[in-house]
């Protein structure tokens, strides 16, 4: 079996080195995420506002979802692909989990599937617990679960001694119960500091931040922000290009040479017809 496996996480805990984990959408993202060594790429429900012009994550469908993986998976050889289950793919019966995170794993190819648990949430460590009996690797996420947005009236810093905020107890908790039922990982969202701090030292697998600070155990970012291609300039990330000007520049510069009979020239052109 080719590539990265749930075992290289857990080393490179052991070992302290950052795992890196990069959302990926596309066939031409995943080829050069693969060259460029990342250890996780993630087919995320963050899909919806950064690819398919919806106003939210909770739009995106589980077969929107299995056709991007699939895509991203045809792409890549040693990164290790993470595809997360959509709002609803999951929780309305332990079978509807079972068969959507099938469908992820053995026809679109992700190598394990993600979602989320709320402090508390029985029904997804079940799910989780199941899964990871029947072969599917399970990557939890905890801290913010943004496709609770509804359900909290908004999406909120966690791990804060606040009404709106799990507490830095509550999602240790979780963390602990989601390693008990198997999970290979943990995301940790929207997190303090502090908190994210005492939950990646109370759990031996590797909890990887998005905007959970500094002493977690790995790092991941949606590419769109990365890139500065349609992203957003949220504090917990950073621009490493601006493609939205590269992009923007190219676009126009061939609408001008076609508009002023630049393009295409002669050597665009099959079988010219001699100009006299
Ligand atoms: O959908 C997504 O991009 C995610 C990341 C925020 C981890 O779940
Ligand atoms: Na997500």
């Amino acid at each position: 079996m080719p590539g990265r496996s749930v075992r290289e996480f857990a080393r490179k805990k052991r070992a302290g080195e950052p795992i890196t984990m990069l959302t990926t959408y596309d066939a031409p993202t995943a080829r050069l995420v693969d060259e460029a060594d990342i250890d996780i790429a993630l087919v995320g429900d963050s899909i919806g506002n950064t690819q398919l012009g919806y106003d939210s994550w909770m739009d995106v469908s589980l077969d929107e979802i299995a056709i991007h993986t699939a895509a991203v998976a045809r792409s890549m050889d040693d990164t290790f692909l993470v595809a997360d289950l959509p709002f609803m793919s999951y929780g309305a019966t332990l079978e509807q989990g079972v068969e959507s995170a099938g469908r992820l794993v053995k026809e679109a190819g992700a190598d394990a599937v993600k979602l989320e648990t709320p402090p508390g949430g029985e029904v997804t460590v079940e799910l989780v617990d199941r899964l990871v009996e029947l072969g599917i690797p399970v990557q939890g996420h905890i801290g913010l679960n943004s496709q609770r947005e509804k359900a909290e009236g908004g999406n909120f810093v966690q791990g804060r001694d606040r009404e709106e905020s799990a507490t830095a107890e509550e999602l240790v908790e979780t963390a602990q119960r989601l390693e008990a039922a198997g999970a290979f990982s943990l995301i940790l969202e929207l997190t303090a500091e502090g908190a994210a701090k005492r939950i990646a030292e109370a759990v031996d697998i590797p909890v990887i931040g998005i905007g959970a600070g500094r002493y977690v155990n790995g790092q991941v970012l949606v590419v769109n922000d990365v890139l500065g291609f349609g992203g957003s300039d949220y504090r917990l990330s950073k621009e490493y290009a601006d493609l939205d000007s590269v992009v923007s520049e190219a676009i126009s510069a061939y609408a001008d040479e076609v508009r002023k009979g630049e393009f295409p020239a002669v050597e665009n052109t099959f079988d010219p017809v001699d100009e006299e």
